[in-house]
């Protein structure tokens, strides 16, 4: 319960792994006043994340798990998330895969950011791929987490054009842009 807004809004972890430039957008979402969750936690497999810097910048909890042992580290997660009383878990370049045993314990509320069109492209190089066949268009998802891989429910999906100037590297910064986008939309469509 976020007490400054006056509206409830649900508590949420977001995972990450990396830079964390969505974790960031997501955070300055989660200050507004519409928006419907709060970011209460930010959890990584590593320290390395560049991203868990927003933790301190947005006064926010957050906590390092070593995935050597995925079995501990989730069962340590799900601790810390209970009591936190977290409700929804957003992935953000978080790249670990999670058990069935984990994604079933909050089935139905883990999300998922894929910087391709789903079903196409699952796992990683999305954009290599993208442009080694000469696609005309890529994009991202939001898709809920199940067990099999990139293969959730799709809530949004948005696409830009590739152009032939694009190699993986300009494209991957297109698509981080209208990932800053979606993913605060796909939030917002699942809680309206
Ligand atoms: C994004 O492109 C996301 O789609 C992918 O990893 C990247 C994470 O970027 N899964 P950031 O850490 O949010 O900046």
């Amino acid at each position: 319960m976020e007490k400054s807004t006056g509206i409830k809004k649900v508590k949420a972890a977001v995972f990450i792994s990396g830079t964390g430039s969505n974790l960031q957008n997501l955070l300055k979402f989660s200050k507004t006043k519409k928006f419907p969750i709060s970011v209460d936690l930010i959890i990584s497999n590593t320290k390395k994340a560049k991203g868990l810097k927003y933790a301190d910048q947005f006064n926010v909890k957050k906590k390092i798990f070593n995935f050597k042992n995925i079995k501990i580290a989730e069962k340590n997660i799900l601790i810390l998330i209970k009591k936190e009383k977290i409700k929804f878990i957003c992935l953000a370049g978080f790249m670990k895969i999670l058990s069935k045993n984990f994604i079933k314990t909050f089935n139905g509320k883990i999300i998922n950011v894929h910087p391709s069109l789903l079903p196409k492209y699952k796992g990683l190089q999305t954009h290599y791929r993208a442009i080694k066949n000469k696609d005309k268009f890529a994009g991202c998802t939001i898709h809920y987490v199940t067990k099999k891989l990139d293969s959730g429910k799709i809530i949004v999906q948005k696409k830009i054009k590739i152009t032939l100037k694009d190699n993986p590297n300009s494209l991957a910064k297109k698509v981080l842009k209208l990932e800053h986008k979606l993913y605060p939309a796909a939030i917002m469509k699942i809680f309206s």
